[in-house]
């Protein structure tokens, strides 16, 4: 038998190589790891943040962030996560919720404080109120009854007395006790 000859596949609109650019992107860390958004530069963190990634323990707090539910740490400071256009992020650290606890899975003491003055009611509001007790503790370690009402979140389940209580727990080292 002739052996086969391989034969040259002639290029065509179908199977040529169309050589592509490298796509420029937004590089920036979120809870550690790094990512590059390569999407539209005006969509709001909050939206990569759900969408794209499924972290959704940021919730939306409105247009403006106003609720307080969409706070995440940008390099270490609570913002609105609606309010970040990921074209302002590059180069920068971004921890949510889902980033508090250590990596062996052992609660950051705001997120035990919560628990242990049962701070939480439906939970949606919960996620901000923990990255704005962060905030809040890191700039003023041990905050007023005032410094705690200014904060920005809102509970529609009513438990802000019992948020205030779980705040104050931290800054007097009790996270964790009885
Ligand atoms: Fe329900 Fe705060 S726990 S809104």
């Amino acid at each position: 038998m002739a052996p086969v000859q391989a034969q040259a596949v002639p290029v065509t609109s179908e199977n040529a190589i169309v050589p592509e650019k490298a796509r420029d992107g937004i590089d920036l860390e979120i809870n550690a790891e790094r990512y590059r958004h390569t999407g539209d530069p005006q969509m709001p963190l909050l939206w990569y943040l759900r969408d794209v990634l499924r972290l959704t323990g940021t919730k939306y707090a409105g247009m403006r962030g106003e609720t307080g539910a969409d706070l995440v740490l940008l390099n270490g400071k609570a913002v609105s996560a609606v309010a970040q256009p990921m074209a302002k992020l590059a180069g920068k650290s971004v921890t949510t919720v889902e980033g508090l606890a250590a990596n062996d899975g052992s609660l950051h003491p705001v997120q035990q404080a919560f628990i242990d003055e049962d701070a939480i009611g439906c939970g949606y509001c919960t996620p901000g109120w923990l990255i704005a007790a962060v905030d809040l503790l890191r700039r003023k370690p041990n905050p007023s009854d005032d410094d705690i009402d200014q904060l920005p979140n809102l509970c529609r389940c009513g438990c802000q007395t019992r948020v205030r209580r779980a705040i104050k727990r931290v800054a007097a080292g009790k996270a964790g006790q009885a």
